[in-house]
């Protein structure tokens, strides 16, 4: 071979090398909008979004700041941009059909994560989908953690029955209003204890949107109303549960040798987990952030067209919705997760 045709050989494998290498960094663009940075859960589930995602992926993410209006302006903005694919966490749920609306005329997809859709919204989409936790089954469970200590329903513990009226005299602390999860793990935990046969006996309950602080304030409310009188704390969450165990523990009517009842919380978040090792809470329910965002990426490899229907490999509810479970943790397990 001479020297010319050498050369023409060797610039033709190296312009081929270069466009084979750029098919392989081509990236699928997704844009992540979610309701609130500060929220312990989210915050490590948009963590968690980052690392599952396939290098070939680039994501940009937003925060709502509790501001639907600033997560409408994200949308628009990330559509104006060509942005196909939406991974959304609405601040407000009634959202959903002008965010599938807006997604559509674009000819984009929605995935929306966490803060369920309202449900004809959705099923009324051909572009839209839902990957979110198991509310009903996390609060069963909950009512199943109690179930444990509580025993018999005709002779409940006196362990827990203080006041030995063989009834449940319980609190609950609610996350955000008319948020699916506050009201599915709610009823499902109470309606679970009651089939069973037991007499539950709700002192209180009202809405602490899933923070830490308010948590706080409203055991302290609670406490200061009926003080030794409850037998049990049901928390939507683990961060509600942990402010309850500040109010608690700061006012020494919680401490290493003396904890006045269990406290039960949702999400397994490193913070909850803790508590659980060293006593406080007395059990959680993982909200798996890492099968969530599994989910995502799965539908978001079907949504840019890398893979079939068929090959996504996830369990639908009614065509749109996929449900994550989670276990349970309590002392006896939790050193499997910390
Ligand atoms: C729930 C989670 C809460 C909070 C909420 C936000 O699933 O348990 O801690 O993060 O989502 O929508």
């Amino acid at each position: 071979m001479n020297k010319t045709k050498r050369l023409l050989l060797y610039v033709l494998s190296l312009s081929l090398a270069i466009s084979m290498s750029a098919c392989k960094t081509q990236k699928h663009k997704a844009e992540v909008f979610i309701y609130n940075a500060q929220d312990t859960f989210i915050a490590k589930m948009a963590d968690t979004l980052q690392d599952s995602f396939p290098k070939n992926y680039s994501l940009k993410f937003h925060d709502g700041k509790l501001s639907q209006n600033a997560q409408n302006e994200q949308i628009v903005n990330a559509l104006k941009n060509g942005c196909k694919l939406l991974i959304v966490n609405m601040v407000d749920r009634l959202s959903s059909a002008s965010i599938i609306e807006k997604a559509k005329s674009e000819n984009a997809s929605v995935i929306f994560f966490n803060r369920e859709p309202i449900k004809k919204h959705l099923l009324n989409a051909k572009n839209a989908y839902y990957v979110g936790t198991s509310p009903v089954q996390e609060g069963q469970k909950q009512a199943m953690i109690a179930q444990n200590l509580l025993g018999d329903a005709d002779a409940i513990s006196p362990l827990i029955d203080k006041n030995g009226d063989n009834t449940l005299q319980c609190v609950f602390l609610q996350g955000e209003k008319d948020h699916q999860d506050t009201e599915h793990r709610t009823y499902s935990c109470i309606n679970y204890l009651t089939a069973i046969g037991y007499r539950v006996e709700i002192l209180a309950m009202d809405f602490a949107s899933w923070n830490r602080d308010e948590g706080k304030a409203l055991m302290e409310r609670y406490y200061t109303q009926f003080g030794d009188a409850i037998e049990f704390v049901f928390s939507n969450n683990d961060d509600m549960a942990l402010g309850a165990i500040d109010y608690l523990r700061e006012n020494g009517i919680m401490t290493n040798e003396n904890i006045p009842f269990p406290i039960v919380g949702v999400d397994g978040t490193k913070y909850g987990l803790q508590a659980v090792k060293d006593g406080y809470l007395y059990g959680t329910i993982v909200n798996d952030d890492a099968a969530q965002a599994d989910a995502v990426v799965r539908l978001s490899r079907y949504l840019s067209g890398e893979i079939k229907f068929s090959e996504i490999g996830l369990t639908f509810t009614s065509e749109r919705y996929i449900y994550i479970d989670g276990p349970v943790v309590t002392k006896d397990n939790i050193a499997k997760y910390i």
